[in-house]
């Protein structure tokens, strides 16, 4: 029997996972594995979706991607909610369906009420704007994102995250699970993933809002709120060998605005000894998270690579967060790009920290799992740093198994032997992830599509 081109059948999976609406392409769904129940995997996530848009730009169907963020403009609720069992105002949701009712197709939308846990997807709506600023970057139409809906949509999303909330800090906060790892991983505060995210939509922000007295508000917030969040996280997340040896003296129980230990993190929290083993003199990383004496030091591979993008780490720091992958390659790619999350929350942790989750066991799925979507974001940071090598390493290594393995959704165990226990085949943003990699490996111009450079400061 002849194997096919992996490319061939990428593409051939990618086309059928279209979903259509009324006769148009509107999304993708997000898996087609004949062998399990769908559950909620027959709708199109928004998170999901980021991979097959950027891929379906890079290709010229922008169509499909301006139908998506129409539709899910339209489901976004523009009123504020007192009812507590609907969306918030400016939400988006984490997917959508198309549902037939008396003959005629809708669209029904899950902000996260059908989701186990009903945990909401902060990420959606940073996801959205991030995306309609790739679509313009692509096709040069600005119109779309100028139309009064549009402007009062991005609004929105950046009310609930700049306006009204508990917090000082300049992070974004959010609950547990309000990301890709949608279900409890002890990530409630201010996860990078979602700063990271945060970040980047913030920048695409600055340059879809139409400068107007209807905006001006929007705009100024999001200038007061770029250059506190950026020091923040080169800062106060960063973890290198110097840094841990100054937070390993800290000082703790300070008060007033010149303390030194802002969050006041009692060294004892800090796996000081396996770290100081862990990360290599040239290497260094974006913490996970951080809040009142909590820094949670896991490496979470989306905060990182995003960062990297969106210019969130500077230079010296986004070479460092390479050095780290490829000097810790078996414990951050292993046989398979790569560790959504390293190391894996183990015994005691595992049972406190998920609520003894069983999906998430140490070293799978969500805790210490591997997913290849994440080979796009691994390239575009290697191509912006121009460190190529490390990306064609990365994409040599997924494509001994993907198409073997029939492009699951994630793989288990500390080195990603195993293909995950629960995990999806014919996962559709593995199919789009491993694409766009290829894409972006082969012409670094469509790094423009996530890329932002460094000039906020
Ligand atoms: C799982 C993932 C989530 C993803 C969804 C659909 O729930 O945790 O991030 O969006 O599957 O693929």
């Amino acid at each position: 029997m002849s194997i096919r081109p992996i490319e061939e059948e990428a593409w051939e999976l990618l086309e059928k996972s279209i979903i259509y609406y009324r006769g148009s392409p509107v999304g993708t769904i997000a898996a087609r594995d004949p062998d399990i129940a769908a559950l909620n995997y027959d709708q199109c996530f928004v998170r999901d979706f980021v991979s097959s848009a950027l891929i379906f730009l890079v290709k010229g169907r922008a169509d499909v991607v301006r139908n998506f963020l129409q539709i899910t403009l339209k489901l976004q609720p523009k009123t504020v909610q007192l009812d507590c069992s609907k969306p918030s105002r400016g939400l988006m949701p984490a997917s959508f369906k198309v549902e037939l009712f008396n003959g005629q197709e809708y669209i029904k939308a899950d902000f996260g009420d059908h989701a186990i846990g009903r945990v909401a997807p902060a990420d959606a709506c940073l996801w959205w704007i991030i995306l309609l600023r790739a679509y313009v970057v692509a096709t040069q139409d600005l119109d779309l994102a100028h139309r009064d809906d549009f402007q009062e949509g991005i609004r929105l999303i950046l009310t609930l995250c700049l306006v009204t909330r508990f917090d000082m800090y300049p992070m974004v906060l959010v609950p547990d699970g309000a990301s890709m790892i949608d279900r409890r991983m002890g990530l409630y505060g201010h996860p990078l993933d979602i700063q990271s995210l945060f970040y980047a939509a913030l920048r695409a922000s600055a340059e879809l809002l139409i400068p107007n007295q209807e905006n001006q508000q929007m705009i100024d917030a999001i200038h007061c709120r770029l250059v506190p969040l950026l020091k923040q996280i080169r800062e106060n997340y960063w973890l290198d060998s110097d840094r841990l040896n100054v937070i390993y003296r800290f000082q703790v129980e300070e008060y007033g605005e010149e303390a030194l230990n802002q969050f006041n993190i009692f060294s004892d929290s800090i796996p000081f000894y396996r770290l100081a083993k862990w990360v290599p003199e040239a290497g260094g990383y974006l913490a996970g998270n951080l809040g009142p004496s909590q820094m949670d030091c896991r490496f979470f591979a989306i905060g990182n690579l995003m960062a990297i993008i969106s210019s969130l780490t500077n230079e010296e720091q986004s070479h460092k967060i390479l050095n780290l992958i490829e000097l810790r390659w078996g414990d951050l790619i292993g046989h398979m790009p790569m560790k959504l999350c390293y190391p894996a929350l183990e015994d005691a942790d595992w049972r406190i920290v998920t609520g003894c989750d069983p999906k998430n066991r140490p070293w799978s799925y969500h805790n210490g799992g591997s997913w290849p979507v994440l080979l796009w974001m691994l390239t575009a940071a290697a191509r912006k740093m121009s460190r190529a090598e490390l990306a064609h390493h990365a994409i040599a290594v997924a494509e001994r198994r993907l198409l073997l393995d029939h492009w699951p959704e994630y793989y288990d165990g500390p080195d990603a032997r195993l293909i995950g226990k629960e995990s999806r085949r014919y996962q559709t943003w593995t199919v789009a992830g491993y694409l766009l990699a290829k894409e972006l490996i082969a012409n670094p111009d469509h790094l423009k599509l996530v890329n932002f450079e460094d000039e906020v400061i």
